[in-house]
C-alpha cells in the first residue's frame, strides 16, 4: 500500500466553482504552492482566473470584461447555439495555462504542458443570453511530428455522456482533413476516451462500409475519413470484419454483421455540419 500510495498524487482540490456548476474533481493537478492548502476553487467561467474565496470571484466578476473564451470564433451552429473558438496558446498564455490546470483535474495520465505556446485549443461553448460557457474542449499541437490531430480531450463533467466527446472528436478529423493529413490522438487514451474514440470510429466506418460494402480498402477508407489506418484497422478487427488474406488485411464485411454492428453503435449524436466551419490550417 505505502509504495502504491507514493506513487498516486494525492487529490489536492476536491471541489470547483466554474459558473453555475459545483464540480467534483477526479484527479490531482499541479497548481501553484499557494493554493496547496485549499479544497475549492472558484473560477472565472470566461477567463479560467481561479480564486480561493468566493469574494475573490465575485470581485473579478464584476470587473472582468470577457463573456467568451478569447480567441477566434471558428464553428457557429445557431440552432444549438453552439460555438467553437481556436484559441492559440502563445497569443493567450495565461488562459492557456489556467485551461490545462483545470483540465488536469480530470485527466489522469497527462502530464502538464507548461509550453502552452505550441498549441492550439478548440474550446466548446453552449452559448445564452448571459455569455457562452465552456463545455470542453481539445488542444492540439500546432506541429506535431507523429500526426497526432489531438492532444487533450475533455468534456466537463456536468455535460459529458450528451455527445460534446464525439462532436469534438469529429471536430479534430474534420480539421485534418482540411490539413489534407491523417490523424490520430495521442497516447496513451484513457477509458472514457477509448470508448469515446472507438465509438466515433465505428460509427464512421460502418456509415461508410454500409454504403460502399466490402468494395474499398483500409487505405481509402483513411483518406475519405483522415482516420490513421492503423485506427482503422483495429477498430475493424475489434468488429471482426477483417480477413487476413495472401499476406493482406481485407476487409469482409457482411450485410448482416454490419446492420447488427450499426444497431448496436447506438445514437450518433452531434454533428459537426462543415458547411460552417471557418479554418485555415496553422502556418
Ligand atoms: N460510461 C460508459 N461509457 C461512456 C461514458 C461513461 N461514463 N462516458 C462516455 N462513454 C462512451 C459511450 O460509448 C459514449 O457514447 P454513447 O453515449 O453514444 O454510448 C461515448 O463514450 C462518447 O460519449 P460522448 O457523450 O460523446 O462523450 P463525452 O462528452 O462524455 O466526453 C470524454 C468523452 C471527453 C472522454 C469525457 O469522458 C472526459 O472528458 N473524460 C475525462 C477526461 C478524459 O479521460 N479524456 C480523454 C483522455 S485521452 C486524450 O486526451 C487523448
Ligand atoms: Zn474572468
Amino acid at each position: 500500500l505505502r509504495e502504491h500510495e507514493e506513487f498516486t498524487k494525492v487529490k489536492n482540490i476536491a471541489t470547483i466553482e466554474l459558473g453555475r456548476y459545483e464540480i467534483e474533481t477526479w484527479y490531482f493537478s499541479p497548481f501553484p504552492p499557494e493554493y496547496n492548502d485549499t479544497l475549492k476553487l472558484y473560477f472565472c467561467e470566461f477567463c479560467l482566473n481561479f480564486m480561493k474565496r468566493k469574494e475573490q470571484l465575485q470581485r473579478h466578476m464584476r470587473k472582468c470584461d470577457l463573456k467568451h473564451p478569447p480567441g477566434d470564433e471558428i464553428y457557429r451552429s445557431g440552432t444549438l447555439s453552439i460555438v467553437l473558438k481556436q484559441v492559440d496558446g502563445k497569443k493567450n498564455k495565461v488562459y492557456g495555462q489556467n485551461l490545462c490546470y483545470l483540465a488536469k483535474l480530470f485527466l489522469d495520465h497527462k502530464t502538464l504542458y507548461y509550453d502552452v505556446d505550441l498549441f492550439l485549443f478548440y474550446v466548446l461553448c453552449e452559448c445564452d443570453d448571459r455569455g457562452c460557457h465552456m463545455v470542453g474542449y481539445f488542444s492540439k499541437e500546432k506541429h506535431s511530428e507523429e500526426s497526432y490531430n489531438l492532444a487533450c480531450i475533455l468534456t466537463l463533467p456536468p455535460y459529458q455522456r450528451k455527445g460534446y466527446g464525439k462532436f469534438l472528436i469529429a471536430f479534430s478529423y474534420e480539421l485534418s482533413k482540411k490539413e489534407g493529413k491523417v490523424g490520430t490522438p495521442e497516447r496513451p487514451l484513457s477509458d472514457l476516451g477509448l470508448l469515446s474514440y472507438r465509438g466515433y470510429w465505428t460509427r464512421v466506418l460502418l456509415d461508410i462500409l454500409k454504403k460502399h460494402k466490402s468494395n474499398i480498402s483500409i487505405k481509402e477508407l483513411s483518406d475519405m475519413t483522415a482516420i490513421k489506418a492503423d485506427d482503422i484497422l483495429t477498430t475493424l478487427q475489434g468488429l471482426d470484419l477483417i480477413q487476413y488474406r495472401k499476406g493482406q488485411h481485407a476487409i469482409c464485411a457482411d450485410p448482416k454483421v454490419l446492420d447488427r454492428h450499426l444497431k448496436a453503435a447506438g445514437r450518433g449524436g452531434l454533428e459537426v455540419d462543415v458547411s460552417k466551419l471557418i479554418w485555415t490550417p496553422y502556418k
